[in-house]
């Protein structure tokens, strides 16, 4: 597979900050994958984000140096327009993307900015919206629905733009924990259903890990640890020192591994529904069961 982002030896310094937010970050990120990126607060998660669909830095003031590429052209040579159609972001705070006075002209608006005509206008609505699980919200103001019908307007009005590139950047962190999982949901239908690249920050690894194709650990503005999500969470010495707190049920299995009740060989679970099946076949002296 071939790298549809790439940062090679990048920094970022915000203007008027001491500390660079990123430095000598190299990453390469593949095509089709749904990447998990975590780390602490003030890290420089957001700043990679915005580094990848250009607001860094078109829309902020700061030094940069080494390259971002995004499908093998560098990020400050397109034009804002042109980088927008390749890559989607969806922000913490929906409202701040917001424009239109109903959720479907929030929708349509998008669609309609890259010319597309109403039939297929007509046509990708009809894919997003059961998606994303919006149908009764279509003539509310989209300020008025809950945090986490928010959240779900801003990510149909993005992915009804069909970038080939998603970014999303703590998209539950608003939310409660039904609110989260139906924004799970729907980006678990979403790697089912639609094969692009998605990037998502999240601090909720409950509802991440089982997602992600792979993890990226950025700590203090540099990417410490990237890797494919089973190999990532082998190093959970590493992540547990910085200050990564993996689901439960993968700490469980690695403590059961510590004190040799689990095989080596085995791939920690990811879901409680993988870990309750290993269990039961342990327990049965099942061929892995020791
Ligand atoms: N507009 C800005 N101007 C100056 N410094 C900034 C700006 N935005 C972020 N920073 C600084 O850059 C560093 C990285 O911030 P960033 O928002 O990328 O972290 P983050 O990992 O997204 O944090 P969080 O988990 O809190 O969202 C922090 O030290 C932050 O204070
Ligand atoms: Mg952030």
């Amino acid at each position: 597979m071939s790298a549809v982002i790439k940062f090679e030896d990048y920094s970022w310094k915000y203007s008027r900050t001491k500390v660079p937010a990123l430095h000598d970050v190299n990453l390469e990120i593949e095509e089709g994958a749904i990447v998990g990126v975590i780390g602490p607060n003030t890290s420089g998660k957001t700043t990679l984000a915005y580094s990848i669909n250009g607001l860094i830095p078109n829309q902020y003031y700061g030094v940069r140096s080494g390259h971002v590429y995004v499908m093998g052209k560098e990020v400050k040579e397109y034009k804002q327009s042109e980088l927008c159609q390749k890559v989607g972001l969806v922000f913490s705070d929906p409202e701040a993307q917001f424009t239109a006075m109903t959720v479907e002209d929030e929708v349509v608006f998008g669609m309609e900015n890259l010319g597309l005509s109403i039939e297929e206008i007509k046509r990708r609505l009809e894919w997003v919206v059961p998606l994303t699980d919006i149908e009764p919200l279509m003539d509310k103001p989209p300020y008025e629905v809950s945090g986490g019908q928010k959240q779900r307007v801003a990510l149909a009005s993005v992915l009804a733009m069909q970038p080939p590139i998603m970014v999303l950047d703590e998209p539950t962190s608003m939310l409660d924990p039904v609110g989260r999982k139906r924004v799970f949901d729907v980006l678990g239908r979403l790697k089912q259903e639609y094969k692009s690249t998605i990037i998502v920050v999240e601090h909720s690894l409950e509802h991440l890990v089982p997602l992600s194709d792979h993890m990226v650990l950025v700590y203090n503005g540099q990417v410490l640890l990237a890797d494919e999500t089973t190999p990532f969470f082998e190093k959970m010495d590493f992540l547990m020192e910085h200050d990564v707190f993996p689901p439960g049920v993968m700490e469980f299995f690695f403590r059961l591994r510590l004190l040799g009740h689990y095989p080596d060989s085995l791939p920690l679970p990811k879901t409680l529904e993988e870990g309750t099946e290993r269990l039961r076949e342990m327990l049965a002296g099942g061929k892995d069961g020791r």
